[in-house]
Formats: structure tokens, C-alpha cells, sequence
């Protein structure tokens, strides 16, 4: 194993370098950009350390030095490490097996980088030319053609986004340097990852977003936002629009100028809205410019379950004397509103479009070297879309623009703000901070505002944002939350803005955010979401709105540990539970072992016998906790106090994680992925394992009428115990407790499985909407909530699980055809597989792993069920649909009674 290229293999990519970075154009039509209101990113970098350049910026910033000794990247953005893995020095999968990323040398990191590139322009009289940064970590110094455009003092913080008038500066060609400096998480404002996951070693330092050069004319525009207001009644009612931007006259003359509006539907038929009017602008002034109009009859937008996603196109342009075009603005919007509300629990509740949303979702994680593909990110909006999920929470990862485009057009909810645990949260009353970091200074006040206005340009027009939470763990102190909250108006935003995602305080003038942090983080049994009374006092329990948290799970299944855990890392996840353990949360945490989680499976299920046997018994306990938390809060939604929201603890991580994740790094969706699938269907039948009643959960707004639940409990050698069929209706967005099972489960000896299944009597062939099995035993755990910890409760007796451990072998038969290519969007060919269990013992968790024709997973995919455990001589058939083009050729089958087989997709 080794990190490093050789010196040959370095020389040989330097040679190769030498071509590709000695274009740079003379030539006019090579120019960058060579229209007004044309932007564009520097596409490419060279880059080396200042050992090596040197720091004589006003040299190295000169057309025409030699820069073939430098790396290359052919992308228009990366952090160091992100530069170095596309560069070909590092490789992420030797880095992220075992521990091999202990072994990057972080000292060549604590001194400046320098990112150089050459572009050329077409600069003539009446010409204009900005550069635009969206934020550099932690810190750069910028320089253009020998001279300096601006300081590290004034291009500050991951997200300080700033545009520099460059039009005396420019020529036919043109060198840009950016010396980033080295980042710290606790004096800078960086994208820091706390506990979440090893820090790169660069601490994410470098051109971690776009840097784009612009041309206009004497008036340039700033981001374009767009204000809309609605009836309430929406799609019936004309709705208004404003359009507006900030113009800024470059010349030392008045200006008068034509400000055209345009307004058109995005993908779908109807009319497009242009209109103008005329300004004029004082002399080397900026002054808003607004434009408004009204569109009779908007086509409403709604999160992906609720509806459709309508968008529209709005663009501003501005034009000067003798109608030449000076700049245009664009953006993309929809038409819907967003409102919040504390209930009398001072629990928030958010509104879309008028209508009570409970937001069910999870935390997202970036990649840890910040390295963004929109083809990813697409891939896994689709799964939270899959997963029944309609929001995920960005702790201070606002990543790029494509990400907003995505959600927008997917009908994904996004809920942004500021991170915990750094220098972003570091108030005199923050006594979590590991390392004292000192109060903010005036200075950093500065780089906060201007963050804030950036960030919030970006996000303003987007449908899909929520809202923003200017805190996380702590409130901003009295004087930065007035600023956010300002920077935030003066961006005209429009969804709400919370202090931060707990309870911890407030700035006194916003009110509590109405959010609770209060854990858990790691392990807790299914039965701790139910367990709600005495009001108030449980922690996660699901009341409220759980701004972080979750049981902890999300174990990667067998292919996927095999791809980043060495053969002794793999011993050691069964026959060393306690052992601290590298792909988990850093090594001060305390999620830095799976103690407690193991503690449980032990208990429960008796000490595993192989490897195997251990990622079966993880899958099965990661399945039945998520399921328990999504569910729980689902069944609560309409309870005495409500359930309003929850995000769960996290997404997925930012390297390959056993912990903490819906799925895995290599978007392979296992246990934790469908059991989280199950408890968020949008209609769905769920147990409560303390109250032991079944709850009916509808989370539509348009399904509505008589429902149907068969209730049914069999022993483990398939005898049953309890039948039941449960007539009832159902309405939209509403929760409610059907039946009680208190005297069905009266007589568990050791184990029973219980299945519940809702469907539609008036469809035909009465449709199936939702199957759920449970397996539970005598007792459910105990948990010693006066034990509590920030982060779990303990639990002073177990269930026992064990008899499922000597289940008689089922027999179940299974068969998989081609259903040939799906719709958009799914690119391979969908699976059809039919499992049938031809035994009188119930098969329990039944895995399915579609591969390819060399055995390997085929990812990303969507199964519409999985997991499954079916009742003596039952049949079940469940879709599988690639999101990739690899074409599936068999599907892997094991169950924890079912011999393991594969079977050819026919
Ligand atoms: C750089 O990337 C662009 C866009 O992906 C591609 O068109 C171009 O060919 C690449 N250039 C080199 C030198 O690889
Ligand atoms: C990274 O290393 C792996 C395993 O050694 C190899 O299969 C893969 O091709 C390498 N990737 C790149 C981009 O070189
Ligand atoms: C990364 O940040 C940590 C915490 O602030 C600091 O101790 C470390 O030196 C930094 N690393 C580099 C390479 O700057
Ligand atoms: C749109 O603007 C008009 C004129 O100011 C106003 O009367 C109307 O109430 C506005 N409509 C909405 C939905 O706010
Ligand atoms: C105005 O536009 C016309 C036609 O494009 C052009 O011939 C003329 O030179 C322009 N005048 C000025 C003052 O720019
Ligand atoms: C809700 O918060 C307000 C302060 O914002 C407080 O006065 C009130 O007592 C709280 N109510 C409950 C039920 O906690
Ligand atoms: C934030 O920036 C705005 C606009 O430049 C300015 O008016 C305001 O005073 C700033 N606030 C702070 C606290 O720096
Ligand atoms: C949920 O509500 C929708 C909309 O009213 C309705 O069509 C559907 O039948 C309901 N489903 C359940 C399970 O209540």
C-alpha cells in the first residue's frame, strides 16, 4: 500500500500538464467571456504549495509563467484534497481503507497554496469586468496581472462571497492567482466537521466553489431575487411577482436604463410575461431596481408527496443607452409558501402552501473532501424521495447551486443554515466548544454578515428551501442575530428564519426556535420514540420537533464493509465489540466505538458466531430502529402533543461510516435504509411498542376513504395466535390509534411475529398499501430514562431475540425477471422478484442484493421493498430499478432461516 506517486509517475503527469496549460488565449474568441451579463467560472487550476512557488504574488500572478511544474486539474473547483485525489496523487479508495487516511501528511497543508490560472478577455471601452467568489477556506489573497484585487482580510470565511471590480485590471490575457491559507475550524469560518467523521487533512482548505469572471456593460446586476405573494386559496387566485436586483452604476455619469422583466413556465405549457420599465441611476450609485407584475393563474408548487413541481424562469435585463444590454439576472422560482408556528408546547410547526408539513427527513453530509457531482446528489435526493422522506437539514454545508436546482425540481425540502461546534458558534455562553476559541471579534462579525448575504442570495428564490436556522447547538448572540436576521430581509427571504435547532436559548426579540436537540445519538430500542409520557420529559421521544437524532445505526451490509475494511478490521467488528474503531466519529468522541450498540445486539440476539452472522444480526437491529423512530413520530403526528418533525442523525457520511447513515458511502441501501422506508410511507399501519396499539398513518393530502388492516400474530413455528380485520377511514395529513393489540399480545412465550396490512377495500383486487412485520418478544426494554445521557438512554433490561436464532429453516422459493428499461431516471432495466415461502414457519429477513454479471452490487437502485419476512406460504412480489446503466444479471437471497442462493434475472 502505498499514498504516494513515484517522482517517474509525477514527472510523466507534469509532462503531460505542460499541453493542456499553455492555451491560454490571445485570441479574442478564446476569451472567457466576451458578452454582457456573461459569467463563467475559471475552469481549470494549476496549483502548488508556496514552499514551492513561492509567495511573490505580484510576480506569479504575470502572463506567462512557467507553471509545468505545478499539478493540473481540469475542474473548476476543489479543496487541496479534493485537488490532490483528482490530480492523481492520492486515490480515495486506497485512502479510505482501514486507516490509510491517518497516513497523509498534514504538515504540507499548514502553509499557503496557490490556485493559478490563465483566461483570456476581449477588454474594450465600455466593457466591464467582475470577479465573483462564493466563498475561498479559510482565507485568500487574490491577485490578477501583478496587481492585488483584494486581501486575505477582505476574501474571508468558506462562504464570504464577494465581487471585485477587475475591469482596470484586465488584458487580451490574463493570470489569476489565489493564495488560500490554512484553515482552522476553530478561529476560521470553515465547513467544519466536528464529530462527524476524521478531518481532511486540509481541513478543507482551497477554491472550494467557483470563482467566475463576468462581463457587462456600465450597470451590473447582483443576483436576482424573487418575491412572490399568493391568496390562500393558490391555484385559483392571481398571484404577484417582484423582481428585483441590485444595480450598480459604474460610471461617473447618471444613467438612464430599461429594467425588462421576463416570466415563463419551465417545461410545461403556458404563457411567458415580459414587461420593462425605466430608471435612472445617480452617478457611481447602487440602488435596488424592482419590477413587478401579477400572474393571473400560478401553477402552485408542492413538495414531491403532495403534488407537482412547477417552475418558472425569471430573468432581469437591464440595457443602456440606444438599447444595448448592460447585464442580465436570472433564477429559477415556484409559487408556494412557507410558514411556521409554535404550538402551545412551543413546539414548531412548519406550513406549505397552508397546510401543517411534518417535516421527516435527515441530516446531510457532503463529501469530506467537499467534492460535489450533481449526478450524486440527484442520485440521492432520489433515495430520500424513494425513502418516503421530504426534507433533509444542511448543518453548515450549504454546498452549491446545483443542489437547490435539484431539490426544486424534485419537490425536496431543504432546510439550511449555520453549523454547531466551531468558530461559527463560538458565544461567550457556548461551553461545548473543545477548544476555547476566542468571542468574535469585529472583524468576524464582518465575515458572518457577509456570509449571510451571500448565502442568502443563492438560496432566496429556491422553492425547495424551508427555511434557515441561524443556530445550530447555540443562538447567535445579540448582536450577529439582529445582523442574520437583516441580511436575510435585506435579501428579501421569505421563509422562516429560527435562532437555532434547540432549546438550549434565544435572542429574546426571535422567540424560541421551538426545536429540540436532546438526543440520542446511539443506540436506544424501538420502544424509547413511544415512550412520550410524562409529557415533555423524554428527550427524543417523539413530541416536538427533533432537530437531530437517531439510534445510531446504519451498519454497511457485507459488499459494502469488504470495499474499506481491511480482514482484521473485519474480525474486529464481531469478536472485539468494545474496540475503538477508526470509520466511525472521531477519536475524542464518544461515537468512536459501537460499545452501547453492541451491548444491545449481544443482549438481544446472543454473541454473534461469524462475521456474517454479525452484519445480519446489525441489519435486523438497524432495520427495527429506524422503522420504530420514523414511525413513532408519523403515528404522533396528531397526538396530544404532536410530533411536528424529525431529522434523523444523519443522511450518510461524508467517508465510508459504519454508523450514523440511512446508507452507506457506496449508496448501497441497507437494514437502516428500508426500515426508515417502511416507518415513512405515506400511508401506512404501524405497532406501538408501548402503548401496543396500532396507529393508522396517512400522510397524503388527497387519499382519502374506507381503509382496511388485517391484524395477524403467529409463534415462531408459524401456529396463529390472533386474526383480526380492522374496518375503518381514513383523512388526509392525520394520524390516529386504530386498535389496541394489548390482549392479542397478552401470551408471547418467547417470540411472535406480528403483520399488519392496510389496504383499500373500494380498489380492485384491494389493493395492498402498506406491509409491515414485526418480531416481538415477551417484554420490550427497559430504558433507565433518569440515567440519560446527551447522547442515549440506558437500558437496564433487554428483549430476548434468541429463539429467532433457532427458527426451523424455510423453504422459500424465489424467481427474478427483466421488466425492461424504466421510466426517466431510471436507467437500467427494473427486476421483478417473487419470493414465496412454501413452509408452515415464517421466513424472517429475507435480504435481496441485485448484482451485475460479475457479482458486483448494482448501484444506485431503488427496491420498492426489501427486507422481507413472510408468513407461512405467503408470496410476495417487490420491484427493484437501477438509477445507473449497469444492467442487473442476478439477485443474492439469504434470510435469517433461509439458506443463502442466487438467482439469474430471467
Ligand atoms: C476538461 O474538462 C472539460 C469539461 O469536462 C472537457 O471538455 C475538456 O476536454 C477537459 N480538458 C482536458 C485537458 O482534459
Ligand atoms: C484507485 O485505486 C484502486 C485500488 O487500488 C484502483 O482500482 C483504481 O483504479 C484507482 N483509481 C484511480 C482513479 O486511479
Ligand atoms: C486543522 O484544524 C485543526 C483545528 O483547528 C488544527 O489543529 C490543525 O492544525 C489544522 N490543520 C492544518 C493542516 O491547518
Ligand atoms: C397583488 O398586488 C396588488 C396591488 O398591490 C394587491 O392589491 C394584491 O392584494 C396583491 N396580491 C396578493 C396575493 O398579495
Ligand atoms: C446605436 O445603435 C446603432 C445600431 O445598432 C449603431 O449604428 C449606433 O452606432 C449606436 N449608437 C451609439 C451611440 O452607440
Ligand atoms: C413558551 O415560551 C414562552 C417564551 O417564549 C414562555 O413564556 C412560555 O412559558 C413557554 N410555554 C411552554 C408551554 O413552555
Ligand atoms: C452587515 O452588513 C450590512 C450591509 O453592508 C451593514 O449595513 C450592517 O451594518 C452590517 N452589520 C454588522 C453587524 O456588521
Ligand atoms: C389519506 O388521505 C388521503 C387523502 O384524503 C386519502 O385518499 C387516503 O385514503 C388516506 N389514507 C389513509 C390510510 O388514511
Amino acid at each position: 500500500m502505498h499514498l504516494g506517486r513515484s517522482p517517474l509517475t509525477l514527472q510523466v503527469l507534469f509532462s503531460a500538464i505542460l499541453h493542456t496549460t499553455t492555451t491560454t488565449a490571445a485570441d479574442p474568441s478564446k476569451a472567457l467571456v466576451s458578452t454582457p451579463g456573461q459569467i463563467a467560472p475559471v475552469p481549470a487550476w494549476n496549483l502548488q504549495s508556496s514552499t514551492k512557488a513561492g509567495s511573490d504574488l505580484a510576480v506569479l500572478s504575470r502572463p506567462g509563467v512557467d507553471t509545468s511544474g505545478w499539478l493540473h486539474v481540469n475542474t473548476s473547483k476543489c479543496t487541496l484534497m479534493g485537488c490532490l485525489l483528482e490530480a492523481g496523487i492520492y486515490n480515495d479508495t486506497e485512502l479510505f481503507y482501514s486507516d490509510n487516511l491517518r497516513k497523509v501528511d498534514s504538515k504540507q497543508f499548514e502553509v499557503p497554496w496557490l490556485y493559478r490560472q490563465e483566461f483570456g478577455l476581449d477588454p474594450r471601452a465600455g466593457k466591464y469586468f467582475h470577479l465573483l467568489t462564493h466563498g475561498i477556506t479559510s482565507r485568500a489573497d487574490v491577485y490578477l496581472n501583478g496587481k492585488q484585487v483584494a486581501d486575505k482580510k477582505a476574501q474571508a470565511g468558506s462562504y464570504g462571497g464577494h465581487t471585485y471590480d477587475i475591469t482596470d485590471l484586465v488584458g487580451e490575457t490574463n493570470a489569476l492567482v489565489i493564495q488560500a491559507y490554512p484553515t482552522s475550524y476553530y478561529y476560521d469560518f470553515a465547513l467544519g466537521w466536528v464529530d462527524w467523521n476524521p478531518w481532511p487533512a486540509d481541513n478543507g482548505t482551497g477554491v472550494w466553489r467557483d470563482v467566475e469572471v463576468k462581463q457587462t456593460g456600465s450597470v451590473a446586476l447582483g443576483p436576482l431575487r424573487v418575491v412572490t405573494q399568493l391568496e390562500t386559496a393558490l391555484d385559483n387566485s392571481p398571484a404577484n411577482v417582484t423582481l428585483k436586483s441590485r444595480a450598480q452604476n459604474l460610471e461617473k455619469i447618471a444613467v438612464a436604463i430599461t429594467v425588462t422583466g421576463t416570466i415563463s413556465p419551465e417545461g410545461y405549457a403556458g404563457q411567458s410575461i415580459t414587461w420593462s420599465q425605466t430608471v435612472t441611476l445617480p452617478p457611481l450609485s447602487i440602488t435596488d431596481v424592482t419590477l413587478t407584475t401579477t400572474i393571473p393563474k400560478p401553477a402552485i408548487w408542492w413538495p414531491k408527496q403532495w403534488g407537482s413541481q412547477p417552475l418558472y424562469n425569471a430573468q432581469l435585463s437591464v440595457f443602456v443607452s440606444n438599447n444595448t444590454l448592460s447585464d442580465q439576472a436570472s433564477a429559477t422560482f415556484g409559487f408556494r409558501t412557507v410558514t411556521s408556528k409554535r404550538n402551545p408546547f412551543n413546539d414548531t410547526t412548519f406550513f406549505v402552501n397552508g397546510r401543517p408539513f411534518q417535516v421527516l427527513g435527515a441530516g446531510y453530509a457532503p463529501d469530506m473532501f467537499l467534492r460535489f457531482s450533481p449526478t450524486k446528489f440527484e442520485s440521492e435526493a432520489r433515495y430520500v424521495l424513494d425513502l418516503g422522506f421530504n426534507t433533509i437539514r444542511l448543518e453548515g454545508k450549504n454546498e452549491h447551486p446545483q443542489l437547490y436546482e435539484i431539490a426544486d425540481r424534485l419537490g425536496l425540502m431543504i432546510l439550511a443554515g449555520w453549523e454547531c461546534c466551531d468558530k461559527w458558534e463560538a458565544w461567550s455562553y457556548n461551553q461545548d466548544l473543545a477548544v476555547l476559541t476566542p468571542v468574535w471579534s469585529e472583524e468576524d462579525y464582518g465575515i458572518a454578515n457577509a456570509s449571510m448575504f451571500h448565502e442568502a442570495g443563492m438560496l432566496q428564490s429556491h422553492p425547495s428551501v424551508l427555511g434557515y436556522l441561524i443556530g445550530s447547538d447555540y443562538w447567535p448572540d445579540d448582536k450577529a442575530a439582529p445582523m442574520y436576521v437583516n441580511a436575510l430581509g435585506s435579501q428579501d427571504w421569505q421563509t422562516p428564519v429560527l435562532a437555532s435547532a434547540s432549546r438550549r436559548g434565544f435572542p429574546a426579540f426571535m422567540g424560541s426556535p421551538g426545536l429540540k436537540m436532546e438526543g440520542p445519538y446511539d443506540w436506544v430500542p424501538p420502544n424509547y420514540w413511544y415512550d412520550t409520557e410524562p409529557s415533555g420529559s423524554r428527550l427524543g421521544a417523539a413530541f416536538g420537533f427533533g432537530s437531530e437524532l437517531g439510534a445510531g445505526v446504519g451498519t454497511p451490509d457485507l459488499s459494502s464493509l469488504k470495499k474499506f475494511l481491511s480482514p482484521v478490521d473485519l474480525t474486529d467488528l464481531w469478536k472485539n465489540p468494545n474496540k475503538d474503531l477508526f470509520h466511525m466519529s472521531t477519536e475524542t468522541s464518544s461515537f468512536h466505538n459501537r460499545k452501547i450498540y453492541n451491548a444491545g445486539l449481544w443482549k438481544r440476539w446472543g454473541a454473534p458466531t461469524s462475521l456474517e452472522d454479525y452484519v445480519q444480526k446489525t441489519q435486523i437491529t438497524d432495520y427495527e430502529a429506524t422503522r420504530a423512530q420514523f414511525e413513532a413520530y408519523a403515528a404522533n403526528w396528531n397526538s396530544k402533543r404532536p410530533a411536528t418533525g424529525m431529522i434523523y442523525w444523519m443522511l450518510t457520511g461524508a467517508f465510508p461510516s459504519l454508523h450514523w447513515s440511512i446508507w452507506d458511502y457506496y449508496m448501497h441501501p441497507a437494514g437502516a435504509y428500508f426500515g426508515a422506508k417502511v416507518g415513512s410511507r405515506i400511508e401506512h399501519v404501524a405497532y406501538d411498542y408501548v402503548k401496543k396499539s396500532v396507529f393508522l398513518i396517512n400522510r397524503s393530502l388527497d387519499k382519502e376513504g374506507a381503509r382496511s388492516i388485517d391484524v395477524q400474530v403467529v409463534d415462531a413455528s408459524g401456529k396463529t395466535l390472533y386474526s383480526n380485520t380492522v374496518k375503518t377511514t381514513t383523512k388526509p395529513n392525520t394520524s390516529k390509534e386504530v386498535t389496541s393489540l394489548t390482549s392479542a399480545l397478552k401470551n408471547i412465550k418467547d417470540v411472535v411475529f406480528l403483520r399488519l396490512v392496510l389496504s383499500d377495500p373500494s380498489s380492485k383486487d384491494t389493493e395492498v398499501l402498506s406491509r409491515n412485520v414485526y418480531w416481538l418478544s415477551k417484554t420490550i426494554d427497559t430504558l433507565d430514562w433518569d440515567n440519560s445521557d446527551w447522547f442515549y438512554t440506558p437500558v437496564t433490561k433487554y428483549s430476548d431475540y434468541t429463539a429467532l436464532n433457532k427458527l426451523a429453516a424455510a423453504n422459500v422459493s424465489v424467481t427474478a425477471w427483466s421488466r425492461g428499461r424504466g421510466p426517466k431516471g431510471h436507467v437500467g432495466s427494473a427486476v421483478r422478484v417473487t419470493l414465496e415461502n412454501n413452509s408452515s414457519v415464517p421466513a424472517f429477513f429475507i435480504s435481496l442484493n441485485l448484482v451485475d454479471k460479475e457479482e458486483k452490487d448494482v448501484l444506485p437502485l431503488t427496491w420498492n421493498d426489501n427486507y422481507l419476512t413472510l408468513w407461512p406460504k405467503e408470496k410476495v412480489t417487490v420491484e427493484v430499478r437501477p438509477l445507473g446503466t449497469v444492467e442487473p444479471a442476478a439477485v443474492q437471497v439469504v434470510g435469517k432461516n433461509v439458506k443463502g442462493t442466487t438467482v439469474k434475472v430471467g
